[in-house]
């Protein structure tokens, strides 16, 4: 085993190869906050990519509710119970294993999920955690709660799915980072499914081999954002790219986010594949369960999250998402505006903090009609 560094866990970890880091990595930010659970995403993904035979219940993007949702079935649990304790230090030190140190002398500890958890893609959805009283109505706070929790593929800098994978049939592309499955290598060894915490490859039984989210490649080489991206109603997503070898640039709007204001964290780091798909937690959800979901910097994020409209730089870089289908390259912050650029320094968006608001005359002269001006 190699000695890699996992910035994530604040410490250097053991992972079956040497770390070789990308040009620039695909990074994708998710607002949980703004998810409505409409699953446009889901459907999106799933008529662009899986709608062939075998993949009927292959879902790269999935929506589920916590704290009872999951798809697979309990695949945060089952994965969670495998690495036993999960200390974090004061000094934000990851103490605990993650799934490539683990005392089994397996390469990667994973749980391997049954076809019948598979079964109810929407298990879950939509039931909360608490009992309400009889007679209890709403007086500004929630005593129960359940949070939307958007899924795709994380394009992790350690992969379990590529650690796991004994035909060498999964790669990090050296362009983007994004990880793939070459289908002419897979033999069909279901060891990425079993070694993904995120279970995020999928076997496709009519073709015996293995799947997973593409990061919509051939979308990222035109430079415009993934499906799942540009078709979110709720505008919670924004992807991008960050270089993690260089240092933070504050006009990149994810080293702003994830870097430099620690405002948006990755799912479950302590299982060590440094995923890179970072998410602002929900600010009304129980501290214990968000710090085993998020890690230790959830209170910061959070206030930060609360006293954003005080921040032009971190507010501008969140007007960007849901704005345009082009992928961002850097942005500013403008008096009035949020402003994003491609790769060139072109601009390709402007977003203004507040919405104008037109008021119509009631009577329209050019047309002879009075108009019905909704508030
Ligand atoms: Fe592989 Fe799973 Fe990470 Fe995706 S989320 S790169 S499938 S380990
Ligand atoms: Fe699906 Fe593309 Fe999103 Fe991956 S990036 S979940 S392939 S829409
Ligand atoms: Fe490898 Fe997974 Fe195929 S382990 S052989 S990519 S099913």
């Amino acid at each position: 085993m190699a000695k890699v560094n996992n910035w994530q866990l604040n410490r250097e970890m053991e992972y079956p190869y040497e770390e070789k880091k990308p040009k620039k990595q695909i990074t994708y930010v998710f607002d949980t906050n703004k998810c409505i659970a409409c699953q446009t995403c889901t459907v999106a993904c799933k008529t662009t990519w899986t709608s062939g035979k075998g993949e009927e219940t292959i879902f790269f993007n999935n929506v589920e509710t916590k704290p009872y949702g999951g798809y697979p079935q309990k695949w945060d649990v089952n994965t969670l119970k495998e690495l036993n304790n999960q200390e974090w230090g004061k000094d934000g030190v990851y103490k605990g294993k993650t799934i490539f140190e683990s005392e089994s002398g397996e390469q990667v500890t994973g749980w391997r999920p049954e076809e019948r958890n598979y079964a109810f893609p929407n298990i879950g959805e939509d039931e909360v955690l608490g009992n309400m009283e009889k007679g209890a109505f709403f007086n500004g706070i929630h005593d129960i709660w359940m949070f939307y929790l958007a899924r795709i593929c994380n394009h992790c800098s350690y992969p379990g799915c590529l650690a796991a994978c004994p035909r060498k049939a999964i790669y990090k592309r050296e362009e983007d980072g994004i990880v793939l499955i070459d289908q002419s290598r897979c033999r069909g060894y279901k060891e990425c499914v079993k070694a993904c915490p995120y279970k995020k490859t999928f076997f496709n039984m009519v073709t015996r081999v293995s799947e997973k989210c593409i990061g919509c490649y051939p979308l990222i080489e035109q430079g415009e954002q993934p499906r799942c991206v540009t078709s979110c109603i709720g505008k919670i997503r924004l992807q991008g790219f960050m270089e993690d070898a260089k240092p933070p640039r504050k006009d990149n709007p994810f080293d702003m986010i994830v870097r430099i204001k620690k405002i948006a964290l990755p799912l479950y780091p302590q299982f060590g594949t440094q995923p890179n798909v970072y998410y602002v937690p929900p600010v009304h959800v129980p501290h214990d369960f968000l710090i085993q979901m998020f890690g230790p910097n959830v209170d910061e994020a959070i206030k930060l999250y609360r006293n954003m409209k005080d921040d032009k730089e971190l507010l501008a870089a969140f007007m960007l998402f849901g704005n345009t289908p082009r992928i961002i390259h850097s942005y500013k912050a403008e008096e009035n505006h949020a402003v994003g650029y491609n790769e060139i320094g072109d601009e390709i968006v402007r977003v203004p903090y507040v919405e104008p608001v037109h008021n119509r005359p009631h009577w329209d002269a050019q047309f002879q009609t009075f108009r019905h001006n909704t508030p």
